[in-house]
């Protein structure tokens, strides 16, 4: 079992737990997921770590309300338990394998939309500590949706944040902000994208026409995180790939966002599910021969 330390709720239905996972804390990296059921019974949650204290032996997860899996963890409180916290899984960001005279020559943005700034936060911080800097632009819906603020602050050369209404920060949503540091004179070489699909698409879309490298992290449409059940199955570069496998982050200028956003809402019910086998033949449920499950 693994014990919550602390719960907070920084913006409506959107929680972050730190929870005592030793094991995962001594091992993880920056772009990693855990996996974590509320009890024998439970579905499971994949989440991308969004911090880690390795003495402590603590991991910090920030989930959102989308279901019923999601509505339970957010009844739990500190000193409650979790029956599983499996992790770390998935590969580590890019970044942790990149030669670090190689990343101080580089100018880093990180766009963090949403619930998406909870993976970012690890990033920020882990190339800090590297003596890396970065930039981060921080979109919300508004200002009651603003997460890590502060966090960010805490590492980041500078943080921009948006909100989509123009009640905090700049005016409108990221890929505007993008667009407006780019014209007020600022120079990015790589960027890193993480929030909702229909924002990392369109991020993808600005960073490409100033030829900005742009990673994504396909998180959102993992399911069981395990290679087995075929939900994330995307195509990078006209290959498949399957995102807790293989990533869950990729080039984002060669993921197919719009087959992404079509097959997942295919996933979600029973009739699609069985349209995507018979369409994807062995190519589904683990048959891409990459992630270790039957065809
Ligand atoms: P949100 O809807 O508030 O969006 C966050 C920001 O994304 C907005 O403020 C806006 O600036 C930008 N955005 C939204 N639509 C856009 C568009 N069409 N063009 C350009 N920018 C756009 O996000 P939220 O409700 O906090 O986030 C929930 C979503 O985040 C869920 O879909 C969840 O799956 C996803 N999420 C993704 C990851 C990941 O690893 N990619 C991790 C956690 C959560
Ligand atoms: Fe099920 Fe990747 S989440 S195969």
């Amino acid at each position: 079992m693994y014990q919550i330390l602390t719960k907070t709720e920084p913006a409506a239905n959107i929680f972050t737990m730190v929870v005592h996972a030793p094991r995962v804390a001594k091992n993880c990296l920056p772009g990693q997921f855990i996996i974590l059921r509320v009890d024998e019974e439970g579905e499971r949650i994949p989440l991308t770590i969004c911090d880690y204290d390795r003495e402590a032996g603590n991991i910090t997860i920030v989930f959102q309300i989308v279901g019923a899996a999601s509505l339970r963890l957010s009844k739990l409180n500190a000193g409650d338990s979790i029956a599983d916290f499996v992790g770390p899984l998935g590969k580590p960001s890019e970044f942790c394998e990149t030669p670090i005279e190689e990343l101080r020559q580089k100018s880093i943005l990180f766009v963090a939309g949403g619930v998406g700034s909870a993976p970012v936060y690890p990033q920020v911080k882990w190339l800090k500590e590297h003596g890396v800097d970065s930039e981060v632009i921080l979109g919300a819906k508004n200002k009651d949706f603003v997460i890590l603020e502060e966090e960010m602050r805490a590492y980041a050369k500078e943080v921009h944040v948006t909100t989509d209404d123009g009640s905090y920060g700049r005016s409108g949503m990221v890929t505007k902000c993008i667009d407006d540091l780019i014209a007020e004179g600022k120079h990015y070489d790589v960027c890193v994208a993480i929030g909702p699909m229909i924002m990392m698409k369109f991020c993808c879309l600005t960073t490409k026409k100033y030829g900005i490298k742009t990673v994504v992290s396909m998180n959102p449409i993992m399911v069981d995180g395990t290679g087995m059940c075929g939900a994330c199955r995307l195509m990078v570069d006209g290959k498949v790939k399957f995102a807790c496998v293989d990533g869950p982050e990729f080039d984002g200028h060669l993921v197919d966002f719009d087959q992404v956003m079509k097959r997942s809402a295919q996933y979600k019910t029973a009739e699609g599910r069985a349209y995507l086998r018979e369409q994807e033949g062995n190519t589904h449920h683990g048959g891409c021969g990459n992630c270790g499950g039957e065809a």
